[in-house]
């Protein structure tokens, strides 16, 4: 690692956000060899030992896991209920963390890794990562309601980016329609919320796609490790 600005390194450990690294700086939280360091943009690098909250930040090498979630496991790191988390599916000694989040009842791809800056990256709402999501929702969908979706709809008071819908498959006798939506954002159950809010709850999800990455060739609840050239790819993805 070259020089880097102190907030910046705290941020791309994967600890947390730049902004609450800089709070973490202001409040005299962060030490580095030893010293408190309340200066914005001090200069840090690879052989510094910095401390944040206690917490000694890691430097192991960067990994980056695709997993195929299954139903049924909570996308966190621990879980005070005791329920499977995404990261007992791993085995790895590196303590990585999920980019982003899935339901416990939704399945499929979700990108686990220890590389902070990628991590805020894939999931700054400005980056309009494209994830594929396959809904089997209630009911018969019309062209209305894909159109008023791909449009955007109002959900907590906000209306959602413009989407991209496909309608897969409607089955007339048992009333529910296959719905593939690309979103560009990643907001709180945002597809379900979407689907109700134009009338149509979500009885299954899959994300099939998070940017170029499926997860075809993974079964559930295998994984697999990217390679450099994907790596490269999902960062050239964002600004
Ligand atoms: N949207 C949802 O509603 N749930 C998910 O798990 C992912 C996206």
């Amino acid at each position: 690692m070259d020089v880097e600005r102190l907030q910046k390194v705290i941020a791309n450990s994967g600890y947390c956000s730049r902004r609450k690294a800089e709070d973490e700086i202001l409040k005299g939280n962060v030490s580095v060899n030893g010293e408190i360091i309340k200066e914005m943009g001090y200069k840090v690098n690879s052989n510094d030992v910095i401390i944040v909250n206690g917490v000694k930040l890691d430097k192991s090498e960067k990994v980056y896991v695709l997993l195929n979630k299954p139903r049924g496991v909570i996308t966190s790191v621990s879980d005070d209920k005791e329920r499977k988390t995404v990261v007992d599916l791993v085995q790895i000694d590196t303590r990585i963390y999920p980019v982003g989040r899935l339901d416990y009842d939704t399945t499929g791809a979700l990108l686990l890794t220890n590389d902070g800056e990628l991590t805020n990256l894939l999931t700054h709402p400005k980056n309009h990562i494209p994830k594929v999501y396959m809904a089997k929702v209630e009911g018969i969908i019309t062209g209305k309601e894909i159109h008023e979706l791909e449009k955007g709809v109002v959900i907590d008071g906000k209306r959602t980016m413009p989407a991209k819908v496909k309608l897969r498959k409607l089955d007339k006798d048992k009333k529910v329609s296959m719905v593939e939506l690309t979103i560009f954002e990643g907001r709180n159950h945002q597809v379900k919320k979407m689907f109700l809010k134009i009338g149509f709850p979500v009885i299954k999800l899959k994300r099939e796609k998070i940017a170029f990455l499926n997860v075809k060739n993974l079964n559930s609840g295998e994984y697999r490790y990217l390679n450099p050239k994907e790596v490269k790819q999902l960062y050239s993805l964002t600004k």
